[in-house]
């Protein structure tokens, strides 16, 4: 289903594993920043017939918010500062303005962060299975949600404009697979 045309690169897995604590503050940020990315979406004029399904999702990355706000307190790792992504923001630059270009591209960009959060969650449930099990059945109880919104956000900007949306999908994964290659040695998911 997911349609990215490069792989993350190879050492974020060792990157990830390494910093596991503060890797689960940026996870924490990353859900509450999905929930504000979904309300965010509310203000354009062709999502107002959506706005109970965005509300929907809204509600299900907070609740992950919270899932790993718990996970936390449980690991007593404490909240902290989050990182930006260059990886988000350098998608996000990209987005156009002007009404029907700018809804079309930021459910783009947010089906996509959608897409990698799915890949790299099922990754970390294989990867953490044997070293922490609590951990990898949590990514793995991730995955399916992260994917359904993914999907989601991509046919709401289809039924929006389907060949706009083919045409900037196309030039939206050429930017993420060139973005996703630059290093990045900070502890984060994306
Ligand atoms: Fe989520
Ligand atoms: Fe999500």
């Amino acid at each position: 289903m997911l349609l990215f045309r490069e792989k993350f690169p190879a050492d974020w897995l060792s990157k990830v594993l390494a910093n596991l604590p503060a890797v689960l503050v940026d996870h924490a940020h990353l859900e509450r920043k999905a929930a504000t990315s979904a309300l965010n979406l509310e203000k354009y004029r062709d999502l107002f017939p959506r706005v109970e399904e965005l509300n929907a999702i809204a509600i299900e990355e907070l609740q992950h918010f919270q899932l790993v706000l718990a996970l936390l307190k449980q690991r007593r790792i404490a909240f902290g500062q989050p990182y930006p992504s260059p990886w988000i923001a350098g998608l996000m630059r990209s987005v156009r303005s002007g009404q029907r270009q700018q809804v079309i591209d930021h459910l783009i960009c947010c089906s996509l962060i959608e897409g990698r959060s799915c890949e790299k969650f099922q990754v970390l449930a294989s990867e953490l299975k044997a070293r922490d099990p609590e951990l990898a059945a949590f990514y793995a109880g991730l995955v399916e949600s992260e994917g359904n919104h993914y999907a989601t956000y991509l046919l709401m900007a289809k039924s929006i404009d389907d060949s706009e949306t083919n045409r900037r999908l196309d030039f939206y994964l050429d930017l993420d697979a060139k973005l996703i290659s630059e290093p990045n040695p900070l502890p984060m998911l994306h």
